[in-house]
């Protein structure tokens, strides 16, 4: 099976990549490297010893996107492409909708005149909003909180409406919890380029020194320790859940919709407090204001994906803080 993975180059979009190639499936990716790096596309072959096609392009041009389907016989999609931070898209929303939404569109339309008619989304958990209770089903509530969470809203509704049109589509919408820790061989991760949003990318910049220290926004939530409490997820399990999601829509269709957590909930403290330990490092911290718009806590119950598509997540937070250590290290030639 031949496989368009957009933003394959990005975080989750590599290390599905990786996945992809030694489960024997072909791979064409497409980047723009708005947000990723070009060594990504070697450091894949690296772990993988395998090749795969490249296009240096952008979702939103339609007619790069149909040059792509017209050289390749493409089976699947996996459509990862889009802008992911939440600040900047309160700040910037016209940007968000016009690129995540446009990209979807034209990838729907170019799918549609090459017969192409299977696609995986990444969306997230982000489509829950505030839950009213926990653990988070797929069944809940949809409701966002910032522009980037509306445009990964949006676009699960554009594909169900997609799919309800046309009878041949197979469409699984994936909803990842939070995804950190990088590639056992410490080739690929997240490595942001600005000071980070996210909680983890903060602590290894803290780890290796190049800030002062966390800052844990609010300790004063309705949580076990008051700190904000998440899923996380280690960013290879969830590239296996990608796998599982092409295998099963393979050979069905209309939408299926699966939470990709692990369904333990860990706190900022925690989480800090495993980093230092597991890696000997220091991860100094210190409480401040709560974040806007952050929610106490967040985590899944994920037996939909365990039960339909026989995923789970195996990985635990120690393999998770190792391997983002390990990554960053290598990195930084630490
Ligand atoms: N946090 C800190 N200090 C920081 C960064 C984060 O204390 O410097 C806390 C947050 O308050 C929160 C937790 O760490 O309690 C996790 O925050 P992240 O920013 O790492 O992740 P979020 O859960 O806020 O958001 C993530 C992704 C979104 C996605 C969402 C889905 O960034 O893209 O999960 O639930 F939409």
């Amino acid at each position: 099976m031949k496989i368009l993975v957009t933003g394959g180059c990005g975080f989750i979009g590599s290390h599905t990549v990786v996945e992809l190639l030694n489960q024997n499936f072909e791979v064409v990716i497409v980047d723009n490297f708005y947000n990723s790096q070009k060594d990504v596309v070697d450091k894949i072959k690296e772990i993988t010893k395998k090749d795969f096609k490249f296009y240096e392009d952008d979702c939103c041009d339609e007619a790069a996107m149909r040059k792509i389907f017209s050289e390749n016989k493409i089976d699947a999609v996996i459509h990862f492409a889009g802008y992911k931070a939440v600040g900047e898209s309160v700040a910037k929303p016209l940007m968000y909708y016009q690129n995540n939404l446009d990209s979807t569109l034209i990838l729907a339309k170019v799918m549609k005149e090459f017969g192409c008619h299977k696609i995986v989304f990444s969306s997230s958990a982000t489509v829950y909003g505030d839950p009213a209770s926990l653990p988070i089903k797929e069944d809940f509530p949809l409701s966002t909180t910032n522009p980037y969470g509306t445009t990964k809203l949006f676009i699960e509704r554009i594909l169900k409406d997609l799919a309800y049109a046309d009878k041949d589509l197979g469409v699984v919408l994936l909803r990842y919890f939070n995804p950190i820790g990088a590639h056992e061989s410490g080739l690929i991760g997240e490595n942001p380029n600005d000071i980070p949003n996210n909680l983890m990318p903060y602590i290894m910049k803290v780890a290796i020194k190049e800030l002062p220290q966390v800052n844990v926004f609010g300790n004063d939530y309705d949580t076990k320790d008051g700190t904000g409490v998440r899923d996380y997820i280690h960013v290879v399990d969830l590239a296996l859940g990608h796998i599982k999601a092409i295998e099963k829509i393979k050979d069905e269709t209309g939408v299926l919709v699966y939470n990709l957590g692990t369904g333990k909930g860990t706190s900022v403290l925690e989480l800090i407090e495993t980093f230092a330990e597991v890696n000997h490092v220091d991860v100094p911290y210190q409480i401040t204001e709560r974040r806007p718009g952050d929610i106490a806590a967040c985590y899944a119950d994920a037996t939909k994906a365990k039960e339909e598509l026989g995923w789970e997540a195996t990985k635990n937070l120690e393999d998770m803080c190792k391997d983002a250590y390990h990554f960053v290290k290598r990195v930084k030639n630490l």
